[in-house]
């Protein structure tokens, strides 16, 4: 006897871009978080990142001034600020202080967990939201590039156990997504950068015109000029989004992880720099070097990898970190290699690296030559400084 079960759920949430979100004529989360409410307030706690909350003295005080203007929301406990950066996510220290806030102040699947911060305590308070009372009500109001650009916009949170990069996870669509453009002001140029080499992974492997936007705009980026910056996320987060939106694995089921290009090698260096690089950093430097490696593998064509390393070096990025070399500072950090067979293991099934072809071509190999990659790192350090004296 089979008793055959079948379902689909529908998901849909709205990315919005705003600015200014806390002012008092801004109306964008009222209506969010009022929407399907049936008579009473919403409900609702915040979560702040600790990062923002220090660069941003008057943002708790914001955040109240505004609740305090709305009858319509109800707020069930003061804000709870949790340690920003990768910190949120190496201990369970913070996640279970989201939990034990969930739990005191009775945050049930109707009510609100608002998080306001990076790309981390966006994760770490989704997996919270999406643990406790086996999910709740998640927005994400994202204060980093990187975040508005990438991770806020997704379906995936998690934190990292046994010293591994999101060992810990769910894959949950939030209920909605609230960019405020001007939370980027506080941070500081590598924060402000971080998020620009997603665009670029984004740009190489979907779409050539964005790329050549990119290429043109180095220097606008550099200046941190907000109208450029803007028109970055927006192109990249729709491109995130209609990516997750249009494949038949929003949820990563299969092996293809196409979003990950550049990401095998950028996980592992985090870890080995003991956190020091931001994620935006080794995503770069994960880019780079699988871009050589596909001119090594004769995939891609030598002036173009110099085309994409020289607008990752105008954008500021340095594309060589120690952890990429081992001791003698000169062969491949044997760990690093290590970071392909975890990268399979936290994908399940067969070991898949996107790679590309051209600017805006991707396709999968299946495995990666480890004299190659040796051989790419080498070209790396070469390209790198070829293009030491880019403006930056
Ligand atoms: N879920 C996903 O799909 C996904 C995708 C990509 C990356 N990520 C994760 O995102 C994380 C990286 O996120 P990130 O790049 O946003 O960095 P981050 O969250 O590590 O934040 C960087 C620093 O900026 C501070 N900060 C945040 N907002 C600020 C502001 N407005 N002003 C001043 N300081 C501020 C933080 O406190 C922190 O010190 C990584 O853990 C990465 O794995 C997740
Ligand atoms: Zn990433």
């Amino acid at each position: 006897m089979v008793i055959k079960q079948k379902f689909s759920i529908d998901f849909q949430y709205d990315v919005i871009f705003t600015r200014d979100l806390f002012s008092p004529d801004n109306d964008t989360l009222i209506k969010i978080l009022t929407k399907d409410e049936n008579g009473g307030p919403a409900r609702v706690v915040f979560v702040l990142d600790a990062g923002l909350t220090q660069a941003m003295s008057g943002l708790i005080s914001t955040i109240g001034a505004y609740l305090s203007n709305h009858d319509d929301i109800q707020l069930l406990a003061p804000p709870l600020v949790v340690t920003g950066g990768e910190e949120t996510k190496n201990s369970t220290r913070e996640f279970i202080r989201t939990l034990e806030l969930i739990d005191t102040a009775k945050v049930d699947r109707h009510a609100y967990v608002v998080a306001i911060g990076g790309g981390a305590v966006l994760d770490m308070v989704g997996f919270a939201a999406a643990v406790a009372h086996r999910g709740i009500r998640h927005i994400r109001i994202p204060s980093t590039t990187l975040s508005q650009n990438d991770s806020g916009v997704g379906v995936k949170n998690g934190i990292n156990y046994f010293g591994k990069k999101n060992f810990l996870g769910t894959f949950v669509p939030p209920y909605a997504v609230i960019n405020d453009l001007n939370l980027l002001q506080t941070l500081d140029i590598r924060d402000w950068r971080s998020g620009v080499a997603e665009a670029v992974k984004v740009a190489l492997i979907k779409d050539k015109n964005f790329f050549q936007w990119i290429e043109q705009h180095t220097g606008k980026l550099n200046e941190r000029d907000t109208d450029s910056m803007e028109e970055l996320i927006i192109r990249c987060a729709e491109l995130h989004a209609s990516h997750i939106r249009g494949s038949d694995d929003p949820f990563e089921m299969g092996s293809s992880r196409p979003l990950d290009f550049g990401h095998w090698a950028a996980h592992k260096l985090e870890q080995l720099a003991g956190f020091e690089l931001r994620h935006g950093e080794a995503v770069a430097i994960g880019i780079a070097l699988d871009i050589c490696y596909a001119v090594e593998a004769g995939y891609l064509d030598d002036l173009e990898a110099d085309r994409i390393v020289g607008v990752l070096r105008q954008l500021g990025f340095d594309l060589v970190h120690p952890a990429l070399f081992g001791q003698d500072g000169k062969e491949i950090n044997p760990a690093l290699i290590k970071g392909l067979e975890e990268f399979r293991e936290h994908l399940g099934g067969h070991l898949t690296i996107p790679m590309i072809s051209e600017i805006g071509s991707k396709f999968d190999v299946h495995e990666m030559n480890h004299l190659l990659i040796e051989a790419a790192a080498r070209t790396l350090l070469q390209k790198q400084e070829l293009y030491a004296h880019s403006p930056s």
